[in-house]
């Protein structure tokens, strides 16, 4: 099952070589060791006994995160969105023009709908996105979350779909292909919910007959796009697959963690946290809003254990997103901290001793129950990192202060 839950390098830190790096020397940023501890702060001066102090530690690297620049007030100086609102703007103004349009035409067969003209719209829109997102480097993600009115939501949540596929295709260094493909995977993925009456879509409570049409939106959407020469298979796969979960409970097929592994690309699972992502943070129809970390804490405890019998994600790709997307998810805040009530794979419980902030779900921790539900009689510290099979994957709300 999950395989390695470590790379040596993560997608969103930048490592330098201590050896390189001259005494005197200032960073916007606070360097960290491979812990994740911060060995000197924002604007503290380098020195050459601190270097000789890391080298005899045989630390030789240290790391900072692009999205963490600092003022010399010491505060984290908010960092632009990946996207310019003008180009925000414009990505819903497409979605909006695309969905009314299906919702409108949907007799009309779907290559007079998804014309190549209005493919390549999308296209050149999603070029767009990414060619901003690779000039701002430093920036965060903050949904689109403010409806005006509730038939508003699909055209925004199209629109951070789209952005935050985009976004994180691009920070896990996958193809320019497959970049473009998550980008207007997002766009279009939901676009066979225009077959579902506005009415059934911005009601809270829904009968079950009601719910299955609902569901039934990715196969309508997957009729619209599956002999349409202008859009790609993994596009096409987004918008068919976006609902499998690892427990079989998804739909449309119910795939179950086999069929997960083997019939939805990686890619398409990626898509899937972004959809859900972006859901919880956003206005919606129905559900509240969570905040990122509310959000990303709830997600975790989706991510599939051995003893769960419901689980959604994968935790090798629920790692990836957090990974490349964690930390400009939540403002630069970690979404777990020390002194977290966990649960282990194992199913042991623990307390975070402290976070690593290159490998999230692999922090220290004190395990304090054991695989038999026990009170420990001798409570463990365990380094997660150093155990590549163990990952953190439930996390308690135990007190107010873990908000
Ligand atoms: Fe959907
Ligand atoms: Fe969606």
């Amino acid at each position: 099952m999950p395989q390695d839950t470590k790379n040596s390098q993560d997608q969103n830190l930048v490592h330098m070589d201590i050896r390189l790096i001259k005494s005197g020397a200032q960073y916007a940023y606070d360097l960290l060791d491979e812990y994740g501890n911060v060995v000197l702060e924002a604007y503290q001066e380098f020195t050459e006994t601190l270097k000789k102090h890391l080298l005899a530690e045989n630390i030789r690297y240290l790391y900072y995160n692009p999205a963490m620049k600092k003022s010399r007030e010491g505060k984290a100086s908010l960092p632009e969105h990946v996207v310019s609102e003008k180009l925000q703007g414009e990505v819903i103004e497409n979605a909006k023009e695309l969905l009314d349009f299906i919702r409108e035409n949907m007799k009309t067969s779907s290559e007079k709908i998804l014309t190549k003209t209005r493919v390549d719209a999308s296209r050149r829109l999603v070029g767009k996105v990414l060619e901003e997102i690779s000039e701002r480097k430093e920036a965060i993600f903050n949904p689109l979350m403010k409806l005006k009115s509730l038939d508003e939501y699909d055209y925004l949540h199209s629109t951070n779909v789209s952005i935050l596929g985009a976004l994180l295709a691009t920070r896990l260094d996958f193809s320019k292909d497959v970049q473009m493909a998550m980008g207007l995977g997002g766009l279009f993925h939901d676009i066979g919910k225009t077959s579902v009456a506005r009415d059934i879509l911005t009601r809270a409570k829904l009968s079950d007959e009601e719910f299955d049409v609902v569901k039934g939106h990715p196969h309508v959407g997957y009729k619209f796009v599956e002999n349409n020469p202008h859009i790609k298979d993994l596009e096409k796969q987004i918008v068919l697959l976006h609902h499998e979960r690892s427990d079989g409970n998804g739909y449309p097929f119910g795939f179950d963690m086999d069929h997960m592994l083997q019939k939805t690309p990686r890619e398409v699972r990626l898509m899937s946290l972004c959809d859900v992502y972006s859901a919880l943070v956003s206005e919606r129809p129905y559900g509240r809003v969570f905040s990122s970390f509310e959000a990303l804490r709830l997600m975790l405890n989706m991510v599939y254990a051995p003893y769960k019998t419901t689980h959604h994600f994968l935790p090798t790709d629920f790692r990836d997103f957090i990974r490349a997307l964690g930390m400009s998810l939540n403002d630069g805040n970690f979404f777990l901290k020390s002194g977290d009530l966990v649960r282990l794979e194992s199913g042991e419980v623990a307390v975070i001793e402290e976070m690593n902030r290159l490998y999230p779900l692999n922090p220290r921790v004190r395990i304090i129950t054991g695989k038999d539900k026990q009170p420990l009689k001798r409570q463990v510290q365990v380094d997660l990192l150093k155990d590549y099979r163990s990952y953190i994957a439930n996390v308690f709300e135990k007190s107010p202060e873990t908000k």
